[in-house]
C-alpha cells in the first residue's frame, strides 16, 4: 500500500503534442503536495454500503451542519450584499474596521494589539503563505512541529524552503521536545512554527512551556510564528495562552481565522498579527515587506470582512462558545470509549478539534496506518486520515465535529474493527 507522505510526487507525463510547444511546468507547482489532501481527495477505497459514512478525516466543523456559524453574522452578511456597499476593493491588508475588531479581541494588558498590527489573509493558510514568503528566500529553513500539520511543509516546500521537524513528545502531552527543538536550529533557520494548540494532538500548553520554548527562541534570536487558530478552543477549563502574551523579547508574528472560532472555513478570512516589542521585524523590513505582499492578491473579500466585527461583538462571541462547548463534550466521551480498545492508546484532547491515536502494530493486524485507515472507511465506513500525513507514521487522527451521537456509533465501530483486527495468540 502506497504511503500518503511520500516525499515523491505523481510523475507528470508530458504527451508528445505538449512537448512541441513552448510549455512546462514550475518546479514550485511540482514540489506543492498535501497530504491530508492527498489522501481525502484520491483514495479510492469504498465505504461499506451497509453501514452509513462516518467522516471524521478533514478539520471542518461545518461537515455534520451541528456547529454553526453566530447567525448574526450571517443576516448582517446577507444585509451588507443587499446594500451594494461591499462590492469594491479594500485595503490590501483589510478594512480598519475589521481590523480593529481583530486586534481588540486578542489586546491584554501584558499584550496590547493595535489595528496597524493586524494584517488580514485568506484564511491562516493564506496567513502562513505570507509571513513564509516574507522571511525567507529558497534555501532557507523553517521548523515545524512534528507531528504537525502537513500545510506548514506544503507551503514551505512550495516557497523553496526547507523544513526541519523538531519533535513533540507523546509520553509528555505532546509538548515540544525543548532539546531536540534547540538541536535543529543553524543558520540558516528563519522562523519556528508553534501550533497551540495543536492539530492534530488536540494538547493546550501551559504558560511555562511557551516560556520554556520562548527561551530557546531568544538565546538562537529567532521569530516565532504561532499558528492560533484554534485559540481559546480549550476543553474543561484549561487556560489558552497566546505565545505572544509570554514573550518579552522574542519576536512572534501569530497567525489566526474565523474558519475554527466561528465555523466558517469556507469564509476564507484569516488574520496576521505583528507582535514586534523590540521593533526587531519593524528594523528588519519585514513589516514593510508584509504589507507588499498583500498587494499581490487582495484578499480577504471585501463582503466576508464586513462582518468581522459583527463576529467578534459580544453576542457573537457568546454564542461561539457553544460550538467549544460541544467539542469537549465530544472529546469526553470518546476518549473513555477510545483508550479502553485494545491496540489503540491516546492522550485526552485538550482544545482544538482533534484526538490522535497511537495504533499498537504488535497488537494490531495492519502493515501501517494507512492500511488501518483504508480498511477503516472500507469495512465500517468510518474515515479518518493516517499519522503518517502529520509525518508521525503507527496513529490515526480523529476529528471530534459530529454529533455526540455520531461520535459515539464511530468509537463503537472502531472497537469492533480493532477486535476483529487483533493479533490472536
Ligand atoms: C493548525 C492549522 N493551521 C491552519 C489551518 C488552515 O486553516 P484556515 O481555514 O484558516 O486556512 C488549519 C486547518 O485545519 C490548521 O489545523
Amino acid at each position: 500500500m502506497e504511503h500518503p507522505n511520500r516525499n515523491s510526487f505523481p510523475k507528470i507525463e508530458t504527451t508528445e503534442q505538449a512537448s512541441k510547444w513552448n510549455v512546462s511546468c514550475s518546479q514550485r507547482a511540482k514540489n506543492t503536495f498535501n497530504p491530508i489532501r492527498n489522501f481525502v481527495q484520491n483514495t479510492t477505497v469504498k465505504p461499506n454500503p451497509e453501514k452509513s459514512p462516518i467522516r471524521l478525516s478533514v478539520g471542518d466543523p461545518t461537515e455534520f451542519g451541528n456547529l454553526v456559524i453566530p447567525q448574526q453574522a450571517v443576516h448582517q452578511l446577507s444585509e451588507n450584499i443587499l446594500s451594494g456597499k461591499y462590492n469594491g476593493y479594500t485595503m490590501s491588508f483589510g478594512t480598519l474596521e475589521a481590523r480593529k475588531a481583530i486586534a481588540e479581541y486578542f489586546s491584554s494588558q501584558e499584550c496590547p494589539v493595535q489595528p496597524q498590527d493586524v494584517l488580514l489573509t485568506c484564511g491562516t493558510a493564506g496567513a502562513i503563505e505570507l509571513i513564509l514568503s516574507a522571511l525567507g528566500d529558497e534555501g532557507k529553513t523553517v521548523l515545524i512541529p512534528k507531528p504537525g500539520f502537513p500545510l506548514f511543509q506544503t507551503i514551505a516546500s512550495s516557497l523553496g524552503l526547507k523544513t526541519k521537524p523538531y519533535r513533540l513528545k507523546q509520553e509528555d502531552g505532546w509538548q515540544v521536545d525543548l532539546e531536540d527543538l534547540r538541536s535543529q536550529i543553524d543558520q540558516d533557520t528563519v522562523a519556528i512554527i508553534v501550533n497551540n494548540p495543536s492539530n492534530p494532538c488536540g494538547s493546550v500548553y501551559t504558560k511555562q512551556h511557551l516560556q520554556d520554548i520562548l527561551d530557546v527562541a531568544e538565546k538562537c534570536k529567532i521569530p516565532i510564528i504561532a499558528d492560533e487558530v484554534y485559540a481559546n478552543m480549550c476543553f474543561d477549563g484549561i487556560p489558552f495562552y497566546s505565545v505572544a502574551s509570554q514573550s518579552r523579547n522574542v519576536p512572534v508574528i501569530s497567525l489566526g481565522s474565523i474558519s475554527k472560532l466561528f465555523a466558517a472555513p469556507g469564509w476564507r478570512l484569516g488574520w496576521l498579527i505583528v507582535h514586534d516589542r523590540l521593533e526587531i521585524l519593524l528594523d528588519a523590513g519585514v513589516v514593510q515587506c508584509l504589507h507588499q505582499l498583500t498587494m499581490r492578491m487582495l484578499v480577504p473579500s471585501s463582503l466576508i470582512q464586513s462582518i468581522v466585527s459583527t463576529l467578534f461583538s459580544e453576542h457573537c462571541i457568546k454564542e461561539q462558545s457553544r460550538i467549544v462547548e460541544q467539542l469537549e463534550r465530544n472529546a469526553n466521551a470518546a476518549y473513555p470509549l477510545l483508550r479502553e480498545i485494545p491496540g489503540l492508546s491516546c492522550t485526552k484532547p485538550q482544545g482544538a478539534l482533534y484526538m490522535f491515536i497511537h495504533l499498537d502494530l504488535n497488537v494490531l493486524a495492519f502493515e501501517n496506518d494507512v492500511e488501518f485507515t483504508e480498511l477503516l472507511w472500507k469495512e465500517e465506513s468510518v474515515f479518518v486520515i493516517p499519522g503518517s500525513c502529520f509525518g508521525w507514521n503507527g496513529a490515526a487522527r480523529i476529528v471530534l465535529n459530529a454529533p455526540g451521537p455520531i461520535i459515539t456509533e464511530a468509537c463503537h465501530r472502531i472497537r469492533s474493527f480493532c477486535e476483529r483486527h487483533h493479533y490472536r495468540v
